[in-house]
């Protein structure tokens, strides 16, 4: 299980992105290759505009591995995720499971979902309120697991409640959702999520919501899953300190683009993009804890906002924020460099040889200095 590892890739490096098919890898247990979500949106006056919410992004997920994508607020994280498991259809590219493109019918997205599935940020809405734990539970299992009889069905709805630690499971079946808290809540969507018996969860800030006390539990849950099933999982989060507790790899996105990936410590100690760097930076201490999300992105308005996925920046999409700008950056997009051990980034210093400024310098003092560069040609 150790030695398989989750890549993430751009557009640029579409050789890489074939691997599978040239080497003799582990196949990939769900990997969406190049993909890209447009929305087409009305405004006020009733023109169309589009939003370019994912731009040529490829994720690949083996068996047992932990990948944390992370990104500021609106960066595209959800959108891939709903891309993986097929809310959203690709605008550009595809999603292959176990190397194989999934086709549109009812069967196979059936087929599909008992393979894949998304847990939500919250765990109320994915529940239905009406019903109580057990009908829950037992509407996946009678949907995904057919063959099962009624008694079958019991049997491993106990079985699944106590996997996630909700016992005694009779009780805890007998609750409707309002009855329990948050964190039992978003176990029991867990635990119905296992009823489908997936090979890959796909956790869209799937703890964020909870109380800070029970995020470690629910991380170490998590962890278990993928020990004990091997389970791949996607996991977005805006927490550093939680990516690191929980994840092998780490994935930035920033304005709807895969900016930086590869091995957890590798990208938290030495990041190789000035805004992963950013991130790192800006994110509370892991000794503290896990961290709130606006505390997180504290610092990320130093030089101005996201930018608009309507009308994205030319060149590096990063680039009105960057305190490493180069004239190079506004016009041309970066190609992703390789930096070994599967760690990767597209920032033009790479192929400049100015990479070494990243270590040298704090985001802070890189920000200032660029501050007062632009007052003095002001
Ligand atoms: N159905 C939709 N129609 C139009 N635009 C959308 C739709 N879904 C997402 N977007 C836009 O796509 C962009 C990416 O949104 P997304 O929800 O994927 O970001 P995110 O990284 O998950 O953000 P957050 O951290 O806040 O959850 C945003 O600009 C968002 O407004
Ligand atoms: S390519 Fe240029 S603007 Fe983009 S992150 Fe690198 S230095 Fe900054
Ligand atoms: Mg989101």
């Amino acid at each position: 299980m150790t030695e398989s590892v989750p890549e993430v890739a751009s557009a640029p490096d579409r050789q890489a992105a074939q691997a599978p098919e040239q080497t003799d890898a582990p196949t990939y247990v769900l990997e969406a290759r190049d993909v890209s979500k447009h929305f087409t949106v009305r405004g006020p006056l009733g023109r169309t505009s589009v939003v370019r919410a994912v731009e040529d992004a490829t994720v690949r997920l083996r068996p047992g591995q932990i990948l944390a994508l992370v990104g500021e607020s609106g960066s595209g994280k959800t959108t891939l995720a709903r891309m993986l498991a097929r809310f959203h259809e690709p605008t550009q590219g595809e999603i292959l499971l176990r190397g194989e493109p999934v086709t549109g019918s009812r069967r196979a997205q059936r087929a599909y979902h008992s393979e894949v599935q998304l847990i939500f940020q919250d765990p109320f809405g994915a529940l239905n309120p009406l019903h109580r734990v057990r009908y829950n539970l037992d509407r996946a299992l009678r949907l995904h697991q057919p063959h099962l009889t009624a008694a079958g069905r019991e049997q491993r709805m106990t079985e699944l409640l106590e996997r996630v630690s909700l016992t005694p499971a009779a009780e805890f079946a007998a609750k409707f959702p309002h009855e329990l808290s948050g964190g039992q809540r978003q176990r029991v969507v867990i635990a119905r999520a296992l009823a489908v018996e997936p090979k890959v969860l796909l956790g869209d800030e799937p703890i964020s919501m909870l109380d800070v006390s029970i995020r470690l539990e629910m991380l170490n849950l998590l962890q278990r899953l993928r020990t004990e099933d091997g389970l791949a999982l996607l996991y977005i989060t805006h927490d550093i300190a939680g990516a690191r507790y929980l994840c092998d790899e780490i994935a930035v996105m920033y304005a709807g683009q895969m900016v930086e990936s590869g091995p957890k410590e590798e990208v938290i100690s030495s990041p190789q993009h000035p805004y992963t760097k950013l991130l790192i930076e800006s994110s509370p201490d892991p000794e503290r804890g896990v961290g709130d999300r606006d505390e997180l992105f504290a610092g990320a308005d130093e030089l101005g906002e996201p930018p608009s996925l309507i009308d994205p920046p030319t060149g590096c999409r990063f680039h009105p924020r960057c305190p490493f700008a180069m004239p190079e950056c506004a016009t041309e997009a970066p190609p992703r460099t390789e930096l070994g051990d599967g760690h990767w980034a597209t920032c033009w210093l790479h192929v400049k040889g100015r990479a070494g400024e990243l270590a040298e310098t704090t985001h802070a003092a890189a920000t200032g200095a660029r501050r007062g560069t632009l007052q003095e040609a002001s």
